[in-house]
C-alpha cells in the first residue's frame, strides 16, 4: 500500500513534521508532496492520506491569511494551500484511510483547527478517518516548532503506519 502525505506550509514547521510522519508511517513508499503539487485525483495504489498545514484565523489558511502571513515576514507564499488543494480532490469511489494534522502556536492556546476542517471535508468527500487530527505547537508564528513535537510526529506516524498495516 502507498501512502501520501500533503502538506502546506509557510515557514517550514508543517514541512517539517510531514516529513518526520512520513518516516514514522514506514509504509515501503510514503511519499510527501505540497498542496502546490498534489493531484486532484489520487494515483490508484494510495491507500492512506495524511494531510497536514498551519491554522490560520482559527481555520486553514486562505488566501487571504497567507497575504496577511508576508507581511509578517513569511518568504515562501504557496500559491494554494491545503483549502484549496481538498476543493479540487476528487472523491476517491475506494476506500482512502486518512488522517490529518496542522499546527498552531503554543501560547496563548487558540481555539480552531485547520486539521478539523481538514477532516471535515474529507469524510464529506468519502474518505475513512482512521486518527483523530492531530495539532503539534510552534513557538509564535513563524516556530520554531515547540520542544519535542519531531518526535511526537515520528510516534504519530508510527502509530498510524502499525494501524494501516495488514493484520
Ligand atoms: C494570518 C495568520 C493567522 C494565524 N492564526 C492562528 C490561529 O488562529 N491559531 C493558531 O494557533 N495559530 C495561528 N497562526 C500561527 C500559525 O499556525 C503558524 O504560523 C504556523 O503553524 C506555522 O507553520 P508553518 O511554518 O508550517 O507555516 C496564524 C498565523 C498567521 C500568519
Amino acid at each position: 500500500m502507498h501512502a501520501l502525505v500533503v502538506f502546506e506550509t509557510l515557514w517550514g514547521n508543517t514541512e517539517q513534521l510531514a516529513r518526520e510522519i512520513a518516516e514514522g508511517i514506514g509504509v515501503e513508499s510514503t511519499e510527501v508532496m505540497d498542496a502546490v503539487s498534489a493531484p486532484a485525483a489520487l494515483e490508484p495504489d494510495v491507500g492512506f492520506l495524511v494531510v497536514g498545514g498551519p491554522t490560520h484565523a482559527f481555520s486553514m489558511s486562505s488566501q487571504r491569511t497567507r497575504e496577511s502571513a508576508k507581511q509578517q515576514g513569511a518568504v515562501n507564499i504557496p500559491i494554494r494551500g491545503i483549502r484549496e488543494w481538498l476543493a479540487s480532490l476528487s472523491s476517491p469511489g475506494r476506500d482512502i484511510a486518512v488522517a490529518t494534522f496542522d499546527t498552531r502556536i503554543t501560547s496563548p492556546r487558540l481555539p480552531g483547527s485547520a486539521a478539523k476542517k481538514a477532516m471535515k471535508r474529507l469524510v464529506a468527500r468519502g474518505f475513512r478517518p482512521v486518527a483523530r487530527p492531530e495539532t503539534f505547537g510552534v513557538h509564535g508564528y513563524s516556530g520554531p516548532l515547540a520542544d519535542g513535537e519531531l518526535e511526537r510526529a515520528r510516534r504519530w506516524g508510527e502509530q498510524l503506519g502499525a494501524d494501516m498495516a495488514p493484520r
